[in-house]
This record gives structure tokens, sequence and C-alpha cells, in this order.
């Protein structure tokens, strides 16, 4: 826990080529596409908004040259309600564009952000082993802020900036096209300056969202762990591991506001000295008689107008770069390739639990050949997929049949693969070679939607959510049950009973009501796992897969769970992962695993007597730490 440097990993990619800035954010577009027409409504009335402010300094050349050289009061009045009324009609369409934006860019964070959630949930756990969590937790949240801020200023302003400019150098060209040139001067050497800036600050950029990234990590393993660290005095360690990482992301902001500052200072420094050239050469060609002074006021005004929109472009661009670098991120997540739930053929018709016996052989394989029937292995193997590539498959050739409403004990030494091979039953990772079968139906050809009704599983580490122990139970079959709230509340009770959480379930403050919290730690690990239990039977599974169900409880809690669980394993094909020989003892037979096979497969008594790696298993002597 305490080696966080290890959550700097493969997700870190700012050595990656960089792909121009462009092409990320244009794959932001099928998101920007439902509210284009809204979006251009906006640009279009802040180009008008912009193009207002640059009247205002022709209406001041006519009052100088007019009203003003001819000592006119009145027309001074006149020049000068016309100037508020321009001021007015500038302010109103500005708070017309944020009225006209916010709403629908609020929409498109949210759509991107469901988009990314709903994406994450489909993807291979083989893909949530690799990825920390953190990453995906910030990509979700900080990455799509930014991305909002930038549909919000930057995407807007860049363009209507640049109109703005474009139309006020014109302007000035139009009116004095000497002066209009001595202005344009920095431009070529701005655009390098720009480009420059872009690349650099691109960069800087994405260095700091991944380490945004990998602090989310380390504050969320920092909370979820919090007891180890405590247990173990570690907080003065994890406190360290922390600041390193602060202090990093702290030299990368640092480095891109000296970037900022540099651009900032050279956008605002080279126009000015400009406008500081113009004002003198005006100055003498007033002075001269060939330039009226009014002329010079409005060029100066403009130029003084178009001083916003060109200093901002060097913080618009930095907020460009910190939504490409952002969009890549979300993109590297959105791109790896889900799992297709509900994917390959899907009968029409799905097959009800209860009716395991009735012709379920519908894929045609095998029909009827009672030796197909129940949870079938022929030669599986499997290795993760981030093993290293010249190690041994973990599971090299599993061979196992479990009939029918048999219960099968899995046994074997820590390490040796057990809760792997449970995985592959429920289809959380696919077996690289070899066949599963559930009553005579590849698993391959089963859609993981409906491997999953037809199997249910109780994991070692008995999760559950921020939600009721009525729906932490629930969650394990209601959805795919049809049935009122009755129908559900009996399932419920049933459940309870049989994983002996009836009692504790009903002493809670508001019974089956109470929250349990975020994974259930207001709950003893036995407590959990016997809602985990309950989550595993409630949806009357035709296959039931234990992980080591019973290894939290206490003696007598256990010979009570037991006496349920035999119940339940009667009426289903179940594979039940056992450490200790009363858990050993509800199963009808025992398959050992062991060296990535099922090294011997029979009853307790017989493997005791003539296996001596099980007889050691049994008797302690393998139990080291699970
Ligand atoms: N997600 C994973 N990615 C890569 N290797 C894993 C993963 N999960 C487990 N392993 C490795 O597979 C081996 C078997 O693990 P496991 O199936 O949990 O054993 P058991 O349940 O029998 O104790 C271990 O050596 C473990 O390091
Ligand atoms: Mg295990």
């Amino acid at each position: 826990m305490a080696d966080t440097a290890q959550t700097t990993n493969q997700t870190d990619r700012t050595d990656l080529p960089q792909r121009s800035a462009v092409r990320s954010l244009l794959r932001l577009w099928p998101f920007i596409r439902p509210v284009r027409a809204r979006l251009g409504v906006a640009a279009c009335v802040a180009v008008l908004a912009s193009c207002i402010s640059l009247v205002i300094p022709l209406v001041l050349k006519w009052l100088v040259d007019g009203p003003v050289a001819a000592r006119d009061p009145g027309g001074a009045w006149l020049g000068g309600a016309f100037l508020l009324l321009l001021g007015l009609a500038e302010a109103l369409l500005f708070g017309l564009r944020r009225w006209l934006v916010a709403r629908p860019l609020a929409g498109v964070e949210a759509t991107m952000r469901e988009t990314l959630y709903r994406h994450l949930q489909r993807l291979p756990v083989a893909f949530h082993d690799r990825w920390p969590s953190g990453q995906l937790l910030s990509r979700g949240t900080t990455d799509l802020q930014l991305l909002r801020m930038f549909f919000a200023f930057p995407l807007m302003f860049l363009l209507v900036n640049g109109v703005t400019i474009l139309v006020g150098a014109v302007i000035l060209l139009v009116q004095r096209w000497s002066l209009g040139l001595v202005l344009l001067a920095p431009v070529l050497p701005l655009m390098v300056l720009c480009s420059v800036f872009e690349a650099k600050y691109g960069r800087a950029a994405r260095r700091a969202q991944d380490q945004v990234g990998d602090l989310t990590t380390v504050v969320e393993e920092s909370v979820l762990g919090i007891r180890i660290i405590k247990g173990f005095g570690r907080h003065r360690s994890q406190a360290r591991a922390f600041r390193e990482l602060t202090r990093a992301l702290r030299s990368t902001e640092l480095g891109k506001a000296r970037l900022l500052a540099w651009i900032w200072g050279c956008m605002t420094a080279l126009p000015e000295l400009a406008i500081g050239g113009a004002l003198v050469c005006g100055a003498v060609q007033v002075a001269d008689g060939e330039l009226s002074a009014g002329t010079l006021v409005a060029f100066l005004s403009t130029a003084l107008a178009l001083r916003w929109p060109v200093d901002s472009i060097g913080f618009l661009l930095a907020m460009s770069n910190e939504a490409a670098a952002a969009t890549d991120r979300y993109f590297e997540v959105m791109d790896e390739p889900a799992v297709e739930e509900s994917g390959p053929p899907t009968p029409a018709v799905r097959i009800p639990p209860r009716t395991a016996g009735a012709p379920t052989a519908t894929a045609g394989a095998g029909a009827g050949a009672a030796t197909d029937q129940g949870l079938v292995f022929s030669g599986v193997a499997f290795r993760y997929p981030d093993a290293p590539p010249d190690s041994p498959p973990l599971l090299r050739d599993i061979t196992l049949h479990i009939r029918p409403g048999e219960t099968m004990a899995l046994v074997g030494a820590t390490g040796s693969g057990k809760t792997t091979l449970t995985a592959l039953v429920p289809r959380l990772y696919d077996p690289t070679a070899g066949r599963i079968s559930l009553d005579g139906r590849d698993l391959a050809t089963i859609s993981r939607d409906e491997a999953r009704a037809m199997v249910a599983v109780a994991f070692e580490e008995p999760t559950l959510f921020s939600a009721t122990a009525a729906e932490n139970v629930l969650m394990g079959g209601a959805a795919s049950r049809p049935g009122g709230a009755d129908a559900q509340d009996d399932e419920l009770r049933r459940a309870l009973a049989v994983a002996q959480a009836d009692g504790f379930v009903a002493a809670l403050p508001e019974g089956s009501a109470t929250q349990v919290g975020e994974q259930g730690l207001s709950l003893s690990g036995g407590q959990r796992q016997r809602l985990a239990l309950a989550r595993a039977v409630v949806g009357r599974p035709r296959f039931l897969i234990l992980d080591d169900p019973l290894s939290a409880l206490d003696v007598h809690t256990e010979a009570l769970v037991e006496a349920a669980l035999r119940q339940v394993l009667s009426t289903t094909t179940a594979l039940v992962v056992a450490h200790r020989p009363s858990t050993v003892l509800l199963a009808d037979r025992v398959a050992l695993l062991s060296g990535g096979r099922i090294a011997a497969v029979g009853t307790h008594h017989e493997l005791l007597r003539d296996n001596p790696e099980y007889a050691a298993l049994m008797s302690g002597e393998g139990e080291g730490a699970r």
C-alpha cells in the first residue's frame, strides 16, 4: 500500500507522440452535434456584440471631427446617447450568449459522463485489472469539467476574437493603411510564438492531468484502506508518498504557469509596442496636417478595442490544449473495446432458471445426452492477459464434470487458481482454450447476460454497495425476474433465511431498509459474507458458484449457514471453493486443483485416504494466508 510509485504506470502517456490538438478536439463533434444550432446562434450573437465594440470608435471619430470641432453641443449629446445605446446593446448581447450556451453545455457534459460510465460498465474485467481507478475517476470528473469550460469559452472566443481581429484589421487599414501596417507588424512573430507555446503547453497539460489521476488513485486507496494504514501505522509513509505526488503535480502546474506568463507577456507587450509606434507616427501626421484628429482617435480606440481579443488568445490556446489533453484521455478509455454483454446468439426466449429439467438443449449440441448436462469443463486453459508472455498458463488443462444437482467442492493451495477458475463460469474472463458448457450449451455461445442469469456467484471478497441491505441482496436476481413487490419480498426473506442473515438484518435500525454504507464497512466480515451469500441465492440460480463463502464466519454461525446451504445446494448445480473440512463435507464430491489441472476427483474420504496432497491441505498444513 505504501508503494504508491506503482500507480504512475502505463497510463502516463506523456511520452507518446503528440497528436494535433485540433484533431483531438474534432472527436468531440458527435457530442456537440445535438446542440450545434444553439452554439451557432450564440457564436453569431457574440460576434455581433464584439463588432459593436468596433463601431464605437467610428462614432467617436464622427463626434471629434463633427460636433466637437464645430462646437455643437446638440450633436455631442446625440453622439453620447448613441454611444450609450451601443454599449447597452453590447452588454445585452453578451448576456444573451451566456444564457444560450449554459444549459446545452451542461447537457453535453452530462451526456459525455454518462457515456463514459456506461462504457466502463461494459469494459471487461481484464481492463479494470489494468487501470488504476483514480485514472478513471479523474477522467470522469476533472477532465469533463475542462471540456465543458472549453465549449463555453475557448471554442467560442477563439472564433469570436478571430473574427473581431479580422474586422478590426480591415477597419484599421481602411482608415489609414500606413498606420495599420505598423500595428499589424507583430502578427507574424506572435503566430510563431503561439505555435511553439501550443506544443509545449499541450504536453504539460497532459502530464498534469495524468498526475491528477495518480493523485486520485492514492486518495481513493487511502480512504478505502484507512484501517490498514492506521493499523500498521503507515500514515506517515502514506503521507510522504502523497506529498511526492502533489509536489510533482505542483511543479508541472508551475511549469504551465511559467509558459502561460511568458506567452501572455509577449501577447501584451508586442501589440503595446506597436500601438505606441502607431501613436507617435499618427501624432506626427496630425501635426503635419496629413491626418484629422478624429481619425487618429478612432484609429487608436479601434486598436485599444482589439487589445482584449489579442491578449486573450494565449490564454484561450492554453485552455484549448488542456481540453485536447482531456479529450485524448477521455477517448483512451472510450476506445477500449467493450465486451458485448448481450452479444452472441441470444435465443429469443430466455430460459427461466427453475425449469432446469425441461428441454433446455435449445443450442442443439448433444440434446438429451445426459453426459452433457450440468457444468462441464473440457480441456480448459487460461492465462491472464497481463501475465508475462513466457510464463505457463495458470490453468492448463481443466477437465471436470459437475452433474446436474451435484455439489462439487474445489480444493487447492493458495494461488493455485481456484478463484480464477470460478470467474470463468459467469464469463468474467473467457478461457484461452477449451470449452465450458452449461447443461449442454457451450458457454461461448451464450451471451454474458444470459450466462449471468443462469449462474450466481459469491466471491471471497463480499463487496456491498452504498444501498440498503435489501437492495444489496436483491441485485442478485430481482432485475431479471418478473413479479411484483410481494414476490420480491418473499424472495428476499427466503434468501436472508438461507444465508442465516435474517436475524442480524432484522436487528439493524431500519431492518432490511437500512443503508449498509460504502463497502458495507458498517457490518462485520461475517455479516457481509452472509449478505453476499443471500445475494447469490436470491435469484434461485441454476448454477451456484461460491468462492470460500464461509471463511469469515464464526463456528456457530458457520454451522447454521451450512445447514441452510445444504438445502439450497440440493436444488442447484454448484461449485464451492472450500478450505475447511466442514465446508467440503457439504459437497457430494471434491476436486483437487493442482499444477493448473484437476489432479484428483472423489469423495472427501476417498481423497483423504488416497491423495497425500489433499490430506496435507485438509490437515491444515497447506493453509497459509489466503
Ligand atoms: N487479475 C489478475 N491478473 C493477473 N494475475 C492474477 C489476477 N488475479 C489473480 N492472478 C494470479 O493468479 C494466480 C491465482 O490466483 P487465484 O485464482 O486468486 O488463486 P486462489 O483463489 O486459488 O488462491 C495468483 O498467482 C495471482 O497472482
Ligand atoms: Mg481465491
